[in-house]
């Protein structure tokens, strides 16, 4: 029989993402109201081996969840990459009482949830990142509002662009998965996406569109490219020369992983940090919560992580059509 959780933890871990607040509220406030103890682990799998542990209470998580960020701060930790850092963590797991992690990242993050599980830690991990690339799930937290505030900043580019008749290559978040672009490449109208999953670096054929487009008359040219192609500022000099329309680069950098988190981050996220109190409840352990087919569901990690997603091949072809 699965020993009693009577004490469980939460961190977040890797890129911080809107809505991480939210899950942290609901993760100490479902653990309470379950007769739970909740102690909130500081900077991620750094702060574990650093033991910066507090106890927390319902009161602590007032206020946050209409905030972006994360009240427990993140960070990125080598140490924990190793077998004698992952040792080490789940032995100040268990000097601390703790009986189940609630991890929220990414798919790295879910890596050292399951080590901590393989060493008798249970974990439950919630998918964390602006960049929606965690295979077993259609939703994560963060990329809701993340990629709104993309797409508002790219209205306001598109503003500028069109009175001064430019081309704008504007640069959004994604190091190796591209839903960001191809979301505001839709949302925005864009007249074309440079995807990490799809670029073939064939420049004449954005220099060709671009000038087919302005002999059809069009005031405005709007790129948007992956922070995983990057490059934005040099592509613009080649291109204005390349097609006599002036170029200019925006890259809209990490203001898209701040700010509030919309409506969907802030229930969605209430829910899965709800259910991974849960699950550690029916004594669950290497699980991940998932939103998939309208539901949320859980995963074994493992399984997760073998899990591959690309980008929509439909929507990415229907992106030319569109912005005619
Ligand atoms: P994300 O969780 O957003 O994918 P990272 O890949 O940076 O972000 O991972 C976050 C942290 O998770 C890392 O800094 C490290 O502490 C931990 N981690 C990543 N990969 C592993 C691994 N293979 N084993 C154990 N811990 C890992
Ligand atoms: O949070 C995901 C992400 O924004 C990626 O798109 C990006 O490549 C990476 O994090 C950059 O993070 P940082 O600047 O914190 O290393």
């Amino acid at each position: 029989m699965a020993k009693e959780i009577k004490t469980i933890g939460v961190l977040t871990s890797g890129g911080d993402a809107p809505g991480m607040n939210a899950a942290i509220r609901a993760v100490v406030r479902e653990g309470i109201a379950k007769g739970l103890k909740v102690k909130g682990i500081k900077r991620g799998y750094a702060g574990l081996l650093a033991e910066e542990i507090v106890d927390m209470e319902a009161k602590d998580v007032s206020d946050i969840i209409q905030r972006g960020g994360t009240i427990l701060q993140t960070a990125r930790c080598m140490e924990f990459t190793t077998p004698e850092g992952q040792k080490k963590g789940a032995e100040i797991c268990k000097k601390h009482g703790i009986d189940g992690v609630v991890v929220i990242g990414g798919d790295g993050s879910f890596k050292g949830a399951q080590k901590l599980a393989a060493l008798g830690v249970n974990t439950i991990g919630l998918p964390g990142t602006i960049d929606l690339d965690i295979a077993c799930t259609e939703y994560t937290i963060g990329f809701d509002t993340a990629v709104n505030t993309a797409m508002e900043a790219i209205d306001k580019v598109r503003d500028t662009s069109t009175s001064h008749e430019r081309c704008s290559i504007i640069e959004v978040m994604g190091r190796g998965a591209g839903h960001i672009a191809l979301w505001c490449g839709i949302a925005n109208g864009a007249e074309d996406i440079l995807l990490p999953e799809k670029y073939d670096y064939d420049e004449q054929k954005l220099v060709n569109n671009i000038i087919e487009k302005r002999q059809r008359g069009k005031k405005h040219h709007i790129i948007i490219n992956a922070e995983g192609i990057g490059h934005s500022a040099s592509m613009a000099k080649r291109i204005e020369a390349a097609t006599g329309v002036e170029t200019r680069a925006t890259i809209l950098g990490h203001m898209q992983r701040g700010g509030s988190p919309t409506c969907k981050d802030r229930v969605y996220a209430s829910t899965m940090g709800a259910m991974a109190v849960d699950l550690l409840c029916e004594g669950k352990s290497n699980r991940v919560v998932a939103y998939s087919h309208g539901d949320f569901v859980d995963y074994d990690i493992d399984e997760a992580l073998a899990m591959q997603k690309g980008i929509s091949e439909y929507q990415y072809e229907i992106c030319h059509n569109l912005s005619k």
